[in-house]
């Protein structure tokens, strides 16, 4: 299957995802048993589709959406056209977008919808040959568009934080302010799926009683990360956290650099994972976005991995970015499609984090710096609910 979607209209005035669109695309295609088939989307502005209007449809102005279903062309059949081939969908980026705002709806939906009507004339549903037709053919469009708005909710990731520098800002003073138990509690209400906390073997932040009481008040799934040594396993052997988080953990380290080297730990992993098992603790290991590192991770055993999005956060150009992204999009896939579950996380911040969150492969970001850094000016709560605004964005205003 391809959805091969390309942009003619200025998409800097008005600008649409096409991560977003052939996501959607792709999922209609399957649910349609169309799974083997290619389509071709272009989005236009209103001048360009009006030509085509008036060329192919002899009629004036622009409208929203035209299909050409494949065929062979006309005159001799000197080209064979594939068999996959469904046809083309032409669609005004301009009109959608005016009647986005009559519908009050979004520009992505209204596409969607047109996405959708255009699919189905693609396969033969027609409104305008009678009356019936036009009602199967709305009430198939209806039932789509609602299926799809399930579906992206159901595998939206989620947003877990990390509360450690809560706790560097209590460690400054050495009291007891502020606690991190509470603003754990906090995030919760705010919408956070999951609380993240680093036991370092210094103590920096975290410290020993934060897990324990955590461990107790976190409703939602709290996740230790930790390095894989003696002290700290026992640690997690006896709370019983939801899950931990294998990092590599140097005492110079500002934070977590780069990701755990399971090839050259793989003893050490192993073992971790294995009394993990025992307890029933899934073990994530935070890797670089490296196919060979998720290999290992496979083969020792872990449940989870945790993608290293540091490289792709601090990218100084935006070519650079890109490399990094596709990266992390090739990896998760690899490491979902090798059946490890698919984490990811570390310098994410409002800006950068809404395309990683789109990945489908990805289950769960872990985010700490941004929301806690941010919670200092707007507080907490508002902070937890703009980062998940950007991880699972409420469908229609994507
Ligand atoms: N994931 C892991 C494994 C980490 O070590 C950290 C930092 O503690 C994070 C995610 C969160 O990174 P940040 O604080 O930059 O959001």
């Amino acid at each position: 299957m391809s959805v091969n979607l390309s942009f003619t209209h200025d998409n800097e005035t008005r600008p649409v995802s096409r991560d977003l669109l052939v996501k959607r695309a792709a999922w209609l295609l399957r649910r349609l048993d169309q799974a083997d088939k290619d389509v071709s989307i272009v989005l236009m502005g209103d001048r360009d589709m009006a030509s085509y209007n008036s060329r192919y449809r002899q009629r004036q102005g622009p409208t929203n959406v035209l299909s050409f279903p494949a065929g062979p062309p006309p005159g001799p059949p000197a080209i064979a056209l594939t068999e996959h081939e469904i046809g083309d969908i032409l669609i005004s980026v301009d009109t959608a977008a005016r009647e986005a705002q009559n519908n009050n709806t979004t520009l992505h939906d209204r596409i969607t919808e047109l996405m959708i009507h255009g699919l189905l004339h693609l396969l033969g549903y027609d409104h305008e040959r009678s009356e019936e037709e036009a009602w199967v053919m709305w009430d198939k469009e209806q039932e789509l568009f609602r299926e799809l708005k399930c579906y992206r909710s159901s595998t939206m990731a989620q947003l877990a934080i990390n509360i450690d520098h809560v706790a560097t800002v209590r460690q400054a003073r050495g009291g007891a302010e502020p606690d991190p138990v509470l603003a754990g509690g906090i995030c919760e209400l705010a919408g956070a799926q999951g609380i993240v906390v680093h036991l370092r073997e210094d103590r920096r932040h975290i410290q020993d009683r934060d897990v324990r009481i955590l461990r107790q008040t976190v409703k939602t799934k709290l996740n230790l990360e930790m390095a894989a040594v003696k002290e700290i396993i026992l640690i997690a052997l006896d709370l019983k956290p939801d899950m931990i988080t294998l990092v590599p953990e140097k005492r110079r380290e500002l934070t977590t650099e780069g990701g755990l080297d399971v090839i050259a730990n793989e003893n050490k992993v192993r073992k971790t994972i294995d009394k993990m098992s025992r307890a029933a603790i899934p073990v994530s290991l935070f890797i670089d976005p490296d196919m060979e590192q998720i290999k290992a991770a496979r083969d020792v055993g872990a449940t989870f991995v945790e993608l290293h999005t540091g490289r792709y956060c601090d990218a100084g150009t935006e070519q650079e970015r890109d490399r990094e992204f596709d990266l992390i999009a090739e990896s998760a896939e690899t490491a979902k499609g090798a059946g490890l579950r698919v984490n990811a996380g570390h310098g994410l911040d409002y800006r950068n984090t809404a395309r990683i969150a789109a990945l489908d492969a990805i289950e769960e970001l872990s985010i700490g710096h941004a929301v806690i850094s941010r919670a200092v000016q707007v507080g907490l709560d508002q902070a937890v609910r703009e980062m998940l605004a950007l991880v699972r964005p409420p469908f229609p205003a994507h």
